[in-house]
């Protein structure tokens, strides 16, 4: 059965809802592969309830009935500060997730980050037009294939490399071991069972299943088995990443590279200074190391650090657009959006990313309008309560 659109739509009024409704539809092992997090998910948490506590001080009287979202980065026109994130096997959420996703990131006028862990590959993705298209890659111990993704990403015109530092080691996440799932994608027998009351999802993804596998991995002329690729992809994920090998990326791509999963803020002014233009501060999610901070606790740091040389952007449980404008009071000069992307596949592919970029958009705009802020440009530090109480004190 397909949702008509104005019921599943009413239905899906913000990203917690939607939540709920991907929940009802995925298999367990799936919507858990997505919203899970490592061991305790304390992390994971965090990143949502820092948010939480974080007060916005308004200024009504500055009253505006059009409010601009847009922003300009890396050159390039955003009509709003949300970006949709890197997500591996987004294919599995939906037919051809990926590109789904990004179709959906274009029409709504902002950029899409391509998972190194797609099953599309990068030349597919660049194939659908989307645009800009950013490629987000690792540091393997096969340096030349690192160099190779970043080629490859070069010659399909992509904007920019993002390099994701944070998940050299896989972290420990114990729902999917709990599910029996892994990668590859092995469900166990409660697994199986709970798949047979996701009817739809599995009439859906009937043709799917058998096709999924790491796109980017495979080699022309090669079978895709996923078993093969997804242990070939494992194992040639290299622990001794150094800075060195930051350089020797910098030296490779030309165009914008940022540093994905950077908390620490020596680590973030080290990365300026070797000539990064751009970080995201991310704890992937509280899906690697639990115990980190929640990103936008480190935000301020990390941005002192910084001083403005270059945009810094941030992800991890940006779940409304009020989310959004504290990040930016913050320092911030975008935010990523990773999960939420997934929900709107789960729901209704294209469509469902659409209607979950259009929640960010019109929360966003309410707020601002709520605090009396007509552009990006007006979000400042004194917008958040604790910063406004801070700069007065003498
Ligand atoms: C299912 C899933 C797959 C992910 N795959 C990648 C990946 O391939 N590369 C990457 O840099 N981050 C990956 N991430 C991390 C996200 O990009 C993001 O940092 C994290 O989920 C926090 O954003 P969120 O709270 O909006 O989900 C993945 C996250 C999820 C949930």
């Amino acid at each position: 059965m397909i949702h008509s659109a104005p019921a599943w739509k009413r239905q899906a009024y913000s990203i917690a809802a939607m939540r709920a409704m991907a929940r009802a539809a995925l298999p367990r092992p799936v919507f858990d592969f997505a919203d899970g997090g490592a061991e305790d998910e304390h992390t994971l948490k965090r990143n949502e309830t820092a948010f939480a506590t974080i007060e916005l001080l308004p200024r009504p009287l500055n009253g505006t009935s059009e409010r601009d979202l847009s922003i300009t980065l890396f050159g390039k026109r955003l009509s709003m500060p949300v970006i949709v994130g890197p997500t591996g096997l987004a294919g599995l959420f939906w037919p051809d997730g990926e590109r789904c996703a990004a179709r959906a990131a274009r029409a709504s006028g902002t950029a899409y980050c391509h998972s190194h862990g797609s099953v599309s590959t990068i030349e597919q993705l660049a194939e659908c037009g989307a645009a800009p298209r950013w490629m987000q890659v690792f540091i393997y111990k096969d340096r030349g294939f690192t160099r190779e993704l970043a080629e490859r990403a070069a010659q399909s015109g992509y904007d920019a490399l993002v390099l994701t530092v944070d998940n050299q080691l896989i972290g420990n996440r114990e729902r999917d071991i709990r599910n029996g799932f892994s990668i590859p994608p092995q469900f166990g027998l409660a697994g199986l069972a709970g798949m047979a009351l996701k009817a739809e999802w599995l009439w859906r993804m009937r043709r799917e299943i058998g096709r999924i596998t790491f796109g980017n991995y495979v080699r022309p002329g090669e079978a895709s088995d996923i078993k093969m690729v997804a242990g070939r992809m494992a194992a040639m994920l290299d622990p001794t990443m150094s800075w060195a090998d930051v350089d020797a990326l910098r030296k490779i791509w030309t165009g914008p590279l940022l540093l994905k999963g950077v908390l620490h803020p020596q680590e973030a002014k080290h990365a300026v200074d070797r000539g990064i233009d751009g970080l995201i501060v991310s704890n992937h999610g509280g899906r690697q190391l639990d115990g980190a901070p929640a990103s936008i606790a480190v935000l301020p740091a990390v941005i002192d650090a910084v001083a403005a040389r270059v945009p810094v952007l941030l992800d991890g449980g940006v779940r409304r657009g009020s989310d959004v404008v504290k990040a930016l009071a913050l320092g911030a000069q975008a935010c990523l959006v990773a999960r939420p992307q997934l929900w709107g596949l789960a729901i209704a592919g294209e469509a469902g990313v659409a209607h979950m970029l259009e929640i960010y958009r019109q929360e966003m705009s309410r707020v601002m309008g709520l605090c009396g802020i007509a552009r990006i440009a007006d979000i400042g530090k004194d917008l958040v309560f604790s910063q406004f109480i801070d700069g007065r004190q003498p």
